[in-house]
């Protein structure tokens, strides 16, 4: 894909279903899932080998594992690379307490040597390729030396959220952070943070020389970002009509009806990724109002037939 653009792992959101039809809507080459706990992967917790579910379609299918102990995180990637995936990557960069407390992802931050022992054992473990997706520091920007050290140890790319832990999501990412990365290392880099628009990615392209871009919070609102970007890029016209919006959430329907998971997770999806892809776009507020009011996931589609038929009321 060119330019290279990715899917950003995101718990709660990036499972299988909302990979697969980010992979399908087009423009992303990668979509990397939820971080899943090495804990939980190797003490054989269900909710954690739920989370490794994927399409052929997905493919390269990434899978991001998150833990402090070496050894179970080396556990965790066996696991992972026994599962099929293309690609194993490293969480250090997730800033919640109880994650930091454990000693995993960005806590990893804070001590390199440990950090540099999780990713040279899972090297060792496995032949997939190995990724690492980091924050630009704890409290301060001193990631490089760190990616260097990645660097030596083999690790195939590198996505940085130009934020430190201690940021959190205030402020803004550090672009020029990402550019003095760029410059210092070798591998592939994927720059991170705040690209909200097509016009976003390609400054990011430009002001920090990264090898792709990685996208999160945009694509929840717009599935298309991706391709959008793509087709900005090639000069083409790029209209976010209401039914493209709605032919998404069609989509994304059909894929989560041949899940597993019970109605009332279905439900919960539809009405958390409909909400989402429905922001701004006409007769987005019925649509919201209208899954409010519903019980069960069979009666979306008839919401969404509403929200197609009636004329716009704004
Ligand atoms: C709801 C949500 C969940 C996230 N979960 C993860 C995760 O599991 N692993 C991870 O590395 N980053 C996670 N992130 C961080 C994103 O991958 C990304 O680095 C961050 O949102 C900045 O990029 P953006 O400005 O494009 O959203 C999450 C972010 C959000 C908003």
């Amino acid at each position: 894909m060119d330019p290279p653009l990715a899917l950003a792992p995101m718990a709660e959101v990036t499972d299988t279903y909302y990979r697969s039809l980010i992979k399908e809507l087009g423009g992303a080459g990668l979509v990397v899932s939820e971080f899943i706990s090495a804990e939980g992967l190797t003490r054989k917790n269900t909710r954690s080998h739920v989370m490794l579910a994927y399409s052929e379609a997905e493919r390269p299918v990434s899978f991001q594992i998150y833990g402090g102990d070496p050894d179970r995180m080396d556990e965790a990637a066996a696991i992972v690379e026994g599962e099929g995936a293309d690609i194993v990557d490293i969480n250090m960069g997730c800033p919640v307490k109880k994650i930091v407390n454990s000693g995993a992802g960005s806590a990893l931050l804070k001590d390199f040597d440990r950090a540099a022992e999780v990713v040279e054992k899972i090297k060792r473990r496995v032949s997939i390729p190995v990724t690492v997706k980091v924050r630009k520091g704890w409290e301060s920007d001193d990631v490089i030396p760190l990616l260097k050290r990645f660097e030596e140890i083999g690790v195939a790319a590198i996505a940085i959220h130009g934020r430190t832990r201690n940021e959190a999501y205030s402020g803004a990412s550090d672009w020029a952070y990402i550019a003095a990365v760029k410059r210092e290392l070798g591998i592939p880099l994927f720059g991170n943070g705040d690209v909200k628009s097509a016009a976003d990615a390609l400054r990011m392209f430009e002001e920090t020389r990264c090898d792709g871009v990685m996208i999160g919070r945009a694509a929840l609102h717009n599935p298309f970002i991706f391709r959008d970007i793509q087709a900005t890029v090639n000069g083409a016209a790029v209209t976010d009509e209401a039914e493209r919006r709605i032919t998404a959430m069609q989509k994304y329907l059909s894929k989560i009806d041949g899940a597993p998971q019970p109605d009332k997770w279905k439900l919960h999806k539809a009405r958390t990724v409909i909400g989402w892809f429905s922001k701004g776009i006409a007769n987005g507020k019925l649509l919201r109002q209208g899954l409010a009011d519903i019980n069960a996931v069979s009666e979306v589609q008839h919401l969404l037939d509403q929200a197609r038929a009636i004329p716009a009321l704004s």
